[in-house]
């Protein structure tokens, strides 16, 4: 039995059928993906940056003045992760990877910070903003995964003493380059984008959405609401990711 989502079961077969005619996928997901393993989403009600000024804690000059509360926000963060675990829907897109798209045919790209997708086994994964599991060292510039492990209020670099920063990218700063060139690679090759859980309103990260049309590509969405991309999509199926990609995979393993 197929589950029914608010707009039927039309949309669904649509995407499915735009799925089994492409070669090339290429995913975007925000924060949406992560909401149903109790990951807070950025805006809207409840929303992380409801109660925080992004200027207070999301940008280089925040850091600047104050890195002990620009911390704080990002250590809660990395603590509340230590909790939480991948969703059906991250686990709906290894599949699409591993058992449904030939390896070098699929990319995902992510905005999200949280690492959840790599726990998930994602293989082929673009993290646009960076990862909040690694720190950079603001002197030296040298990387370092720590995980989710405690850090001190304001770490150090082991090799020069320099003051290390979260490794994600603040509003304000450009994308890393090396990362954004793939994404763009993957978008402008892909014969379906498909845009999953988020509100598509950050650049240059939405600016895919509108390079994938413009490309040719059928751009499929799934949100819980309407997004910006809702008007430029060709199918968008309404409701939780969680519940959206699995009944997804499952129609494309039906048809196998
Ligand atoms: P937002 O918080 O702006 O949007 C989350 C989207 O997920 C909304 O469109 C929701 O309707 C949707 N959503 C919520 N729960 C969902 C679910 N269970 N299934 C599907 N969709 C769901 O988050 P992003 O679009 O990711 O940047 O925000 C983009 C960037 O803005 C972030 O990467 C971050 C932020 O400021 C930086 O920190 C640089």
């Amino acid at each position: 039995m197929h589950e029914r989502f608010d707009d039927g079961e039309r949309p669904l077969e649509q995407a499915a059928m735009f799925l089994r005619n492409a070669r090339r996928l290429a995913v975007l997901t925000g924060a949406g993906i992560s909401a149903e393993s109790g990951v807070p989403t950025f805006r809207g009600a409840d929303g992380l940056w409801e109660g925080h000024r992004i200027e207070e804690v999301a940008t280089p000059e925040a850091f600047q003045h104050n890195p002990k509360l620009v911390w704080r926000f990002y250590n809660q963060r990395r603590t509340n992760l230590k909790k939480v675990a991948p969703n059906p829907g991250h686990l709906a897109l290894v599949e699409l990877e591993t058992a449904i798209f030939q390896p070098d045919d699929f990319t995902l790209i992510t905005q999200n910070v949280d690492g959840l997708h790599r726990e998930a086994g994602s293989r082929r994964l673009l993290e646009l903003h960076g990862n909040i599991r690694r720190v950079r060292c603001t002197q030296c510039h040298d990387r370092l995964e720590v995980g989710l492990e405690q850090l001190a209020e304001l770490p150090s670099c082991s090799k020069c003493r320099g003051l290390l920063r979260p490794d994600i990218v603040w509003f304000h700063e450009a994308l890393p380059d090396d990362v954004w060139e793939e994404a763009a690679l993957a978008t402008a090759m892909c014969d379906v984008f498909m845009v999953v859980g988020t509100s598509a309103v950050v650049y240059p990260a939405a600016g895919l959405i509108h390079a994938a049309k413009r490309a040719g590509s059928k751009v499929i969405e799934i949100n819980i609401a309407r997004s910006d991309a809702t008007d430029i999509a060709d199918v968008c199926l309404l409701g939780p990711s969680g519940a959206i990609l699995p009944a997804l995979v499952r129609r494309l393993r039906e048809a196998a």
